[in-house]
């Protein structure tokens, strides 16, 4: 089998993963929790050929960056060191989700890639094996393997094998919708991979984020197993300002926010003055924010947004299906 096509849906962490251990192998320094969102994310089809001198990467039906193609060798240079194979590999990928404005797009890259590697190199790998070869690529590409909420093993003393992304107990009471709301589609200035490494070089509030967040994560598995939506909300909202907060204290600083980022956080306060603690915050390296809220509370999240007019695009997810297979070469 040489060629086959996958897809994988875009994650949004609840609690984040935010730093590297020192392993080459792309370890999370914490582990996280995320929703895997339906209905935006990454097709990739991937080409093995013996006589090809070089893998290739095309986004969109372009030839991608010289910083986006290098990225793709070394993954693929790294799973063959894993796993033997011979020839290069040509990805040729599409999106539902912007590239590179901290939505997500490279989890879901590297979740279709693995899956399509899966069957282009034979592997055989079942999704906990495949959440691994994800994570080489993107460590939150691990959690775009499975479906639904999704955990994801880090820590000082992981290795290869222990990070691995599962599916933890959720309540069936919990209706949980994630509200995309699209600030700029802009690709970010810097990648979320450089941005972690600095804040873990450089800000001096990086280690209070590790040694918190151990509680974080325990406590986001609590209350999605009792079905306590509140609680996890502010789980996340404070994990999410934590993770900012080690960006705003980096030499040189980073800022990934714009005024009409901070607007529509202005508006998730407002709501839930109004209404209770319906709707929680969360953002990623980019401008743009997101929402988690409960499925009867999405018409009045989505129409404080529309009305402030401060997003170029409102999209609503609930929780998506895990990454698959589209189509494969008949042997
Ligand atoms: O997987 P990466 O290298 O794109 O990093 C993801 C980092 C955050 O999106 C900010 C947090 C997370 O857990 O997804």
């Amino acid at each position: 089998m040489n060629h086959a096509t996958a897809y994988a849906n875009a994650n949004i962490a609840i609690v984040k993963y935010w730093g590297k251990t020192a392993s080459d192998f792309n370890i999370p320094v914490c582990s996280s929790l995320s929703m895997t969102l339906s209905g935006l994310g990454t097709t990739v089809s991937l080409d093995r050929n013996e006589q090809r001198l070089s893998h290739e990467l095309v986004i969109d039906e372009n030839n991608a960056s010289v910083a986006a193609t290098q990225r793709w060798n070394n993954y693929l240079e790294q799973v063959r060191t894993l796993f033997p194979y011979q020839g290069h590999i040509r990805a040729c990928s599409s999106a539902t989700v912007p590239y590179a404005s901290g939505l997500a797009s490279s989890a879901s890259f590297f979740a279709a890639a693995a899956t399509a590697l899966n069957h282009v190199l034979n592997l055989q790998l079942d999704n906990k094996q495949l959440s691994r070869l994800a994570r080489l690529g993107s460590g939150s590409a691990a959690r775009s393997i499975f479906g639904g909420m999704v955990a994801l093993h880090g820590g000082e003393h992981c290795d290869h094998e222990d990070a691995f992304a599962f599916t933890p107990v959720m309540h069936h009471s919990l209706d949980l919708h994630m509200v995309v709301a699209m600030v700029t589609t802009q690709e970010k200035a810097i990648s979320s991979r450089e941005a972690m490494l600095r804040c873990q070089k450089t800000s001096p509030f990086f280690d209070a984020f590790v040694t918190t967040h151990t509680k974080d994560f325990t406590q986001s598995l609590t209350a999605l197993r009792n079905g306590y939506f509140a609680e996890l909300g502010q789980i996340m909202e404070h994990s999410t300002l934590k993770m900012f907060g080690t960006m705003w204290s980096a030499q040189p600083a980073i800022n990934y926010w714009q005024p009409q980022s901070l607007a529509l956080l202005d508006i998730v306060y407002a709501l839930r003055r109004e209404y209770g603690p319906i709707a929680f915050f969360t953002m990623d390296a980019g401008p743009n924010v997101k929402v988690l809220c409960q499925g009867v509370d999405v018409p009045v999240v989505v129409k404080a947004f529309a009305m402030a007019q401060a997003t170029s695009r409102i999209v609503v997810s609930g929780l998506g299906s895990g990454a698959q297979i589209i189509n494969v070469d008949t042997p």
